[in-house]
């Protein structure tokens, strides 16, 4: 196996932004650090990648790394675009929403795109679904506040009607009845898949949309190509190339089990399970990679 496929390892992305838990005020990186992580996997790709980003006294410039990530969060976007990633969510969520009317659930239903980023899918959802008709209300939340100010711009120059917030999505002063997550659990490895998925067990909320790799023998292949093809920056290149972190049947197996400890997964009715396993029956040339 390529080091850079290594899945034991974190992104690049996770390793250069740190944020003080419950402030979310950004907290220094030592570039070394990162570089230490990088280099026990003999993994040069990143290395290189972490090595090209500018520091003061061994620190990373913040403006630099903002700056770097709102490019990749771009080429991201193009990514999304090419592949009708908007069309694959909206196509699963309208039926999600359908059965939540069915059985009864009249009010306004807020769905909340968790680390979304510079807010492609929910700008994506906003421009081509009449919020009003469908009584939802549409928001991103993502940790980090400079990709969420890109994606209020975007919207506002689009005059979009949903908003993005920097914060926790999963924090207690906000709520969601469906959560929805494009490339975001594949950076949550065992026990912090667990964690993360067990946070949608709260009062309000009846579904949950995650997509991300497909994790089996060819993902990495299809990634690596379209990556290679597609990015530009270093970051971007070697990101989301690795295979999903845990092996092929083991991430379906977490996530039913976090399921069975009392998470409310698809749709409200008896469609736990139904929705999940289609979801996972997605064929993986369909999957965004
Ligand atoms: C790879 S980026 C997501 C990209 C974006 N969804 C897209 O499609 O372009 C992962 C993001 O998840 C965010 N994140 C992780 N956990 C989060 C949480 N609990 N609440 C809000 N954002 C979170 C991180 O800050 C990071 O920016």
């Amino acid at each position: 196996m390529f080091p850079a496929w290594n899945p034991a390892q974190h992104e690049i992305t996770d390793l250069i932004v740190r944020h003080e838990p419950h402030s979310l005020r950004r907290l220094p990186v030592r570039k070394q650090d990162v570089l230490d992580v990088f280099s026990r996997f003999h993994n040069r790709q990143a290395e290189r990648a972490v090595l090209g980003i500018p520091d003061s006294d061994g620190i990373l410039d913040e403006r630099d790394v903002n700056a770097l990530l709102l490019t990749v969060h771009w080429e991201m976007q193009r990514l999304a675009e090419e592949f009708y990633h908007g069309h694959r969510v909206w196509n699963i969520l309208r039926v999600v929403i359908r059965s939540m009317r069915e059985v009864g659930i009249r009010e306004t239903l807020r769905v909340v795109d968790v680390g979304c980023g510079i807010g492609y899918t929910t700008r994506w959802l906003a421009t081509k679904v009449p919020s009003a008709d469908y009584n939802i209300e549409l928001a991103g939340m993502d940790l980090n506040s400079t990709l969420i100010a890109e994606a209020n711009r975007l919207a506002h120059l689009e005059k979009l009607e949903c908003k993005f917030l920097t914060g926790d999505a999963f924090s207690t002063e906000h709520s969601a009845h469906i959560f929805l997550s494009t490339g975001v659990i594949h950076h949550f490895r065992g026990e912090e898949l667990v964690r993360f998925l067990r946070q949608h067990d709260r009062p309000g909320t009846q579904a949950f949309l995650h997509f991300d790799f497909q994790p089996w023998t060819l993902a990495p292949v299809g990634s690596w190509f379209f990556h290679n093809l597609r990015m530009r920056t270093r970051i971007a290149g070697h990101d989301g190339v690795s295979p999903a972190p845990q092996g092929k049947h083991e991430w379906p197996a977490i996530v039913s089990a976090a399921i069975r400890s009392r998470i409310r997964a698809a749709s409200p009715s008896d469609g736990r399970s139904r929705t999940l396993n289609s979801t996972f029956s997605i064929p993986a040339c369909s999957r965004f990679p």
